[in-house]
């Protein structure tokens, strides 16, 4: 068996629930893996929370209450938000379980007995929020640069890793590989900052709530070297050749404020490792609102709330398709709402009730013949040459485009029906096979659309299915569909209840 196609989100921290900036990663994620699948790779898809660090132990302080109590509250916010999405995650790996903790344990020895971890003195400054730490050149205005919030003076002894024994060996990846961190926006941020020189960086803490370093249990291992090793504990492969074959990762999926650790910090620690990189380090953009980066601390737009609103399909939806992957973009209640009312509920919903509803007048609600009509045809035809197109555009996470591409047929099939006018040609032209070359091309549109929403909306691609052909309710198959366009369709089977894709939101009905 070959390779797992492996896919990870970061480890998000329990300090509250998750924002949509947090779903958005995964949401991406999910996206990504499931269309991996419906292409017949076997995939391996992980996400999971960070639990350790100060800032775990600060905000379970302030709520008086311990950091595990926490975590385990939060988890459970974690793990009901991805079962309303739909997630399709493999596993979830948090970093308190002991299968993670014996990894970073394991790896700390190694490295300490290779001579890439060793004892130190630090004296710069630590930002909790980041957990960073921070030398005075790197402070912006005496802050943290990333975050823009108060750091803590920190004078202590610790581990380091040996960061800049990499360099090199970095460099020389970067200049090989120059798909490793992707936008190319990214790539030439992190090589500017690879060429700026890596310092050696502090990796343990007088801390509690950590894992212990082993053989010096008042220091605590810094969060992000524990928390980065998830990738190979949750799939166990520190030893190459382990139990499963997965590492290296295909794709590390993240916003761009933590492309840094990924694209430096955690090569050179593979590379300590003796392990393969992973293969591509993709950085989104971050979601703000009002022009500001959504955040737990601000406290704005929990994802629970706008899935509760809205249900999973159209925020997935509107995730992917409001932005390209990679930008920033401004979230708002009122922007999901237009998408949902004009792309989803107009556009897609009204020609699902649209094409269905003539089946049931002009055909007694069976699915037509191919007939004869020379536009549809040509429709036919341009379904079959989006197929390719829709695969490059998925294999190289253009997802809005991929979108675009789709809501196109859309219009076209919306058009489609104004130009053919099927009213005039039931009661004009009845037998001349255009009324069902009409009917099937629509048929045939939707279940091509059905297909190709998929990964996005789940929930919506079977809904479709299920309306259009209850006997085999099922989303046509990539391989299936783009081998033979027209074969989707069941002609002769009778369709099933009509009911709208997207009901009028609840908000609305209050209007
Ligand atoms: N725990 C670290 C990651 C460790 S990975 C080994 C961390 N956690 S976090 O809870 O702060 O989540 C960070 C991730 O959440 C971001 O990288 C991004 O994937 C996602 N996002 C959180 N807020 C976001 C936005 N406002 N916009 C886009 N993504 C956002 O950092």
């Amino acid at each position: 068996m070959g390779k797992k196609y492996y896919i990870t989100t970061p480890l998000y921290y329990v300090n509250s629930p998750l924002t949509i900036g947090g779903a958005y990663t995964t949401i991406v994620a999910d996206v990504l893996a499931r269309y991996q699948r419906l292409r017949g790779k076997e995939v391996f898809f992980l996400t999971g929370s960070d639990e350790h660090g100060q800032k775990i132990k600060k905000a379970a302080e302030e709520e008086g209450i311990s950091p595990q109590e926490l975590a385990d509250r939060v988890v459970g916010t974690f793990l009901e938000l991805w079962e309303m999405l739909e997630i399709t995650n493999d596993d979830f790996i948090r970093t308190t379980e002991p299968r993670h903790e014996k990894v970073v344990e394991e790896v700390f020895r190694r490295l300490v007995k290779k001579g890439d971890i060793y004892w130190g003195s630090y004296e710069g400054w630590y930002c909790t929020p980041c957990e960073t730490f921070l030398l005075d050149s790197q402070l912006s205005e005496g802050l943290c640069p990333q975050c823009g919030r108060p750091v803590e003076k920190l004078v202590e002894d610790n581990y380091f890793f040996r960061f800049s024994r990499y360099q090199k060996l970095l460099e020389e990846h970067f200049r090989n590989n120059p798909d490793f961190v992707r936008p190319p926006s990214r790539y030439r941020e992190m090589l500017n900052r690879l060429k700026e020189g890596l310092n050696d960086i502090s990796v343990s803490r007088a801390i509690s709530w950590g894992v212990p370093v082993p053989g010096k249990e008042e220091q605590g291992i810094w969060v992000w070297f524990d928390a980065l090793l998830n990738y190979i504990s949750a799939p166990n492969s520190l030893t190459p050749g382990g139990e499963e074959e997965i590492w290296p990762a295909d794709i590390h999926l993240m916003a761009k404020d933590i492309v840094w650790f990924h694209s430096l910090l955690w090569p050179a620690m593979l590379m300590a490792l003796d392990l393969p990189l992973p293969r591509t380090v993709y950085a989104h953009g971050w979601w703000t609102m009002g022009g500001e980066k959504i955040s737990k601390s601000k406290g704005a737009a929990y994802a629970r709330d706008v899935v509760e609103e809205f249900g999973p399909d159209p925020l997935r939806y509107f995730m992917l398709r409001e932005i390209p992957l990679g930008l920033d973009g401004d979230f708002s209640f009122e922007a999901l709402a237009v998408r949902y009312r004009s792309d989803l509920a107009n556009d897609l919903g009204n020609l699902l009730q649209r094409s269905l509803s003539m089946i049931k007048k002009y055909r007694k609600g069976r699915l037509p013949a191919s007939g004869e009509d020379p536009a549809g045809k040509v429709i036919l035809e341009e379904i079959a040459s989006f197929w390719p197109r829709y695969h490059r555009e998925m294999e190289d996470l253009k997802f809005s485009q991929v979108l675009e591409g789709i809501w196109s047929f859309i219009h076209r099939a919306n058009r489609y029906i104004e130009e053919s006018k099927p009213w005039r040609l039931y009661r004009e032209d009845r037998e001349s096979g255009r009324l069902d070359g009409v009917l099937f091309t629509l048929v045939a549109i939707l279940l091509h659309s059905a297909s190709w929403v998929q990964p996005f909306m789940p929930g919506t691609a079977e809904k479709i299915c299920r309306q259009i052909q209850p006997s085999s309710p099922i989303v046509p198959a990539f391989s299936q569909a783009e081998a033979n366009p027209s074969g989707v369709v069941r002609s002769g089977q009778l369709i099933g209840k009509i009911e709208p894709l997207f009901p009028i939101l609840f908000s609305e009905k209050k209007e």
